[in-house]
């Protein structure tokens, strides 16, 4: 629809079209229930879809694990991670209602009589709550058990779309190891699901700022011009977190940084930042536009001075004493995993030739931020005295990911009762300002698309496996290098990370 010329939108009526989007009946099985991800933010987010209404009265969650939990024992633990990390109010009625449907099935994964018992529960809360014989599995497990889960509910007839009623499976990361490792996981869950019953987490495709990349882009015309080599010198996608390790040393020893984050949501924001505009934001037409700049990107030929990788020592870090990555309990001793990894690559096409992309992920850094920053090419002559533009900068375009979620640009301005001195100053779009509404936590909106069977959030698996592609190359080098450098903590990490950006001549951001 063309819009009026007008300064502002005239159809801005609240009392308006956007009707909220609400899931039909259902269940939503949750595999690996007892662990972190779950507790932390799964469960939550299922209590805060139920507050905000999104959720239909015939309602189903049914939790499995090897506890040996009644369906009390198993909605008291529910209770308890609602009310410690859900993002909305408690309210009594919405928990009561949200209880009738609250399930448990105790069980092994290997455990023939256990899967009869969910198939059992599904059938009495179909019956009794309505939930029409639509099933969500969603597999919060280690990828070595999604053969055994997804085998066990093919046995039992529990994976079948039949007469308008689905069954849908989630997977999390990590989707492998390698690219070896993702096709034979791929293998296995399409073995038993159809492409559109799968549902592939990367919860930074949840968040509402990662969603924005496309809505700046493609809404405004003022951007997309200067969106290429032309005008753009490189980009800079940093997922710093100050944290470290915490109790997940199981999860993380041998996955590292980049196998963490890099492989899914830092190159999902690379795709998002460099794709080309999709004919729609429908599943197809974004995952064409997707698969095709991950395929234009690749790794640089030399690899070592490309890349780098640090890993935390011991320290001080916000006023008080950390431990070390090699002294957090259960890591070993002579451990190699990263937690500093950064690399460059280039996306080779017209738009980005020339341009690189530098990606960093890491832990332990001074602060939390996700950014993705555009740094432009400098004016290319400046009519000024030399001396007046040492402060000006790079101008630049930063993506404010989160926790700060906004917009900033920086720019050059002449400072006040000089004759024509130039200083960097910059300009700030924040959501909180901006929006009365505030940000829904990525697992709500990701949740409600598998109930409503809304697949755009989802990288595909030609997009997880074009990502290995792209990493497996610093993968393979790296694993014949020995400990990655140390950093200390509370700092932007190690000198190597310095260093390969300077020989590009670009220094990195300090957000
Ligand atoms: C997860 C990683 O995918 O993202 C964690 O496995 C990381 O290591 C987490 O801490 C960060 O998520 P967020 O949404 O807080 O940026």
């Amino acid at each position: 629809m063309t819009r009026p010329a007008s300064w502002t939108n005239p159809l801005r009526d609240p009392a308006d079209y956007r009707l909220p989007r609400i899931a039909g009946p259902s269940v939503l099985v949750i595999f690996g229930v007892t662990g972190d991800l779950s507790r932390k933010k799964l469960m939550p987010a299922v209590y805060d879809l139920a507050n905000r209404g999104l959720l239909p009265p015939g309602f189903g969650l049914v939790g499995f694990a090897r506890r040996e939990w009644a369906d009390q024992d198993f909605a008291q633990q529910v209770h308890d991670s609602v009310k410690q990390h859900a993002r909305t109010e408690f309210r009594e009625e919405v928990w009561q209602q949200l209880l009738e449907g609250i399930r448990f099935v105790p069980g092994q994964f290997d455990d023939d009589e256990a899967f009869l018992r969910l198939k059992e529960t599904l059938r009495e809360l179909d019956e009794t709550q309505g939930t029409g014989g639509n099933h969500a599995f969603y597999l919060s497990i280690p990828p070595s058990s999604f053969d055994a889960v997804v085998t066990q509910l093919k046995r039992h007839g529990m994976t079948e779309n039949r007469n308008g009623q689905w069954n849908r499976v989630v997977i999390e990361k990590p989707f492998g190891h390698d690219l070896a490792s993702a096709q034979q996981l791929d293998a296995v869950v399409s073995s038993v699901f159809p492409p559109e019953s799968v549902f592939r987490i990367d919860h930074y495709l949840g968040k509402e700022t990662v969603q924005n990349v496309l809505a700046f882009r493609f809404a405004n015309q003022m951007f997309e011009p200067i969106w290429n080599n032309n005008y753009v010198s490189h980009v800079q996608i940093t997922m710093a977190e100050s944290i470290g390790i915490g109790g997940r040393a199981g999860y993380y020893d041998g996955i590292g940084a980049a196998r963490d984050v890099i492989q899914n949501h830092l190159l999902q924001l690379l795709a998002l930042t460099a794709m080309e505009e999709p004919n729609s934001f429908d599943a197809a037409q974004l995952r064409v536009e997707k698969q095709k700049v991950l395929a234009a990107t690749r790794p640089p030929a030399d690899l070592d001075a490309a890349s780098a990788r640090g890993q935390y020592l011991a320290g001080w870090q916000g006023g008080q004493q950390v431990k070390g990555y090699l002294d957090e309990d259960g890591i070993p001793a002579d451990s190699t995993t990263e937690t500093y990894a950064a690399i460059r690559v280039d996306v080779d096409n017209r738009r980005w030739a020339g341009v690189p992309f530098y990606l960093r992920a890491a832990k332990r850094m001074p602060r939390r931020v996700t950014e993705v920053a555009l740094g432009f090419k400098s004016a290319p002559h400046l009519p000024f005295n030399a001396s007046d533009t040492t402060a000006l900068g790079t101008n630049a375009l930063v993506l404010r990911i989160q926790p700060d979620e906004g917009i900033t640009m920086r720019f050059g301005a002449k400072v006040p009762s000089t004759q024509m001195e130039i200083r960097e100053v910059s300009m700030d779009f924040d959501y909180g300002g901006s929006f009365t509404e505030s940000s829904p936590e990525a697992y709500e909106r990701l949740i409600l698309d598998v109930l409503l069977g809304d697949p755009p959030l989802f990288p595909q698996r030609e997009e997880v496996e074009l990502s290995w592609q792209i990493l497996d190359p610093f993968l393979d080098r790296w694993a014949e290098h020995g400990r990655p450098e140390g950093y200390a903590p509370g700092t932007w990490g190690p000198q190597s990370a310095v260093d390969m950006l300077a020989r590009d001549g670009h220094t990195w951001r300090r957000p």
